[in-house]
């Protein structure tokens, strides 16, 4: 059986004003009626495939992963960080976690808690291949066919077919390249990495120290040294925050020669920018999408939704407005990638 591993203990200010620090993405409902975080744990349901997940996140936002998991009858463990240190060291303690509690064959799948899978049956097709490919002793990749040279994800190019149909040697990994080694690999046929993993517990252990000691090293003695706290794993603050905050892609993914890649026929987003929200939104008649409290008239491509008051719009066209109850964004919908510099001069001017 595979043990998901939620990493839920990321932040996203270019959903802003909805995602904020104190309320992250992956806990808000953006394109269902569940929150990013929740259809994550819904795509793998505990029972013949899949253990309970274990979710690791960030101390500050423990009762929110604790009762939207209660909510969908699901009963996790809950790994706390002390502090933020990026993915690498949350991937390695899970794991390290998982090692002690199941064996170190056991395989773990790494979920990212803040993407849209549209179809979680062909996602858990993926992952029956992963596993089985896993099991040869790979750190398995998703790829994605791209569409455009993003520069905020990996690059995966595909290598030599292992013995297991559908899975591929990664030939190498680039994670985050600059705009025009993305152009190369698009042209070049590269995939996206999906940014989820699914390896055996001990390998991404070993994988770690053989590249980055001092984060393999300190997570598993915040494991070793972890304490029990009401229905939560604490990690412990001393070893956890002497480890290098890296993610996971840069500090093993970049170099390890036992990554491999399963293709992803899935539809998926990382729903990073409001474009993307209303790229992977339902759409009316007029190519609008609208969620919450919100009244359009004469709108074309328009992107509205409130969390507050009502929001009544007249003769929009390819404009996006998101409304709470303390803050209202308006922007045209082509300018999503401006938000991450609003928030951080909002910041500034407070
Ligand atoms: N627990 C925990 N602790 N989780 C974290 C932390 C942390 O300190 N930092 C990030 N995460 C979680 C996020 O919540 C998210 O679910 C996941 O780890 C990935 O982190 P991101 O910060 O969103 O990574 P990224 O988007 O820049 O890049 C990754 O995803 C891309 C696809 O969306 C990489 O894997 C890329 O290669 C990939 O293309
Ligand atoms: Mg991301």
């Amino acid at each position: 059986k595979i043990v998901p591993v939620v990493l839920a203990g990321g932040t996203g200010t270019r959903l802003w004003p909805l995602s904020r620090n104190a309320l992250p993405k992956q806990f808000i409902a953006l394109t269902s009626e569940f929150t990013l975080f929740q259809d994550t744990l819904l795509r793998t349901p505990p029972g013949a495939d899949f253990h309970e997940p274990v979710i690791v996140t960030n101390d500050d936002y423990r009762f929110y992963a604790q009762r939207q998991a209660a909510r969908l009858g699901l009963k996790p463990t809950i790994i706390l960080e002390p502090a933020r240190r990026d993915s690498a060291p949350a991937l390695v303690a899970a794991a390290a976690y998982v090692a002690r509690r199941y064996g170190p064959d056991t395989p773990v799948l790494a979920l990212a808690s803040d993407h849209v899978v549209l179809e979680p049956e062909k996602f858990r097709e993926a992952v029956a291949v992963a596993a089985d490919a896993a099991a040869l002793g790979y750190i398995v990749t998703f790829g994605i066919a791209p569409d455009s040279p993003r520069t905020s994800y990996g690059y995966i190019k595909l290598g030599e077919p292992l013995g297991v149909a559908g899975a591929y040697a990664v030939d190498s990994f680039v994670e985050k390249p600059n705009a025009e080694a993305a152009q190369r690999y698009l042209d070049l046929g590269y995939l996206w990495n999906s940014g989820n993993f699914l390896f055996p517990a001990g390998l991404l252990m070993s994988e770690a120290a053989a590249f980055e000691p001092e984060i393999a090293a300190n997570a598993a003695a915040a494991v070793e040294l972890a304490s029990e706290d009401i229905g939560f794993i604490r990690l412990d603050a001393a070893a956890f925050q002497a480890a290098p905050a890296k993610s996971i892609d840069f500090a093993v993914l970049e170099h390890t020669e036992k990554a491999a890649v399963v293709r992803g026929e899935f539809t998926w987003s990382d729903v990073g920018s409001w474009d993307a929200v209303q790229e992977i939104g339902a759409t009316d008649g007029n190519g609008n999408v609208v969620k919450g409290a919100v009244v359009l008239q004469d709108c074309k491509d328009a992107h509205v939704r409130s969390d507050g008051p009502l929001v009544a719009c007249i003769g929009l066209e390819g404009v996006s407005v998101v409304a709470t109850d303390d803050a209202v964004l308006v922007m045209p919908s082509d300018r999503s990638q401006d938000v991450k510099g609003l928030v951080s001069a909002l910041k500034k001017s407070n």
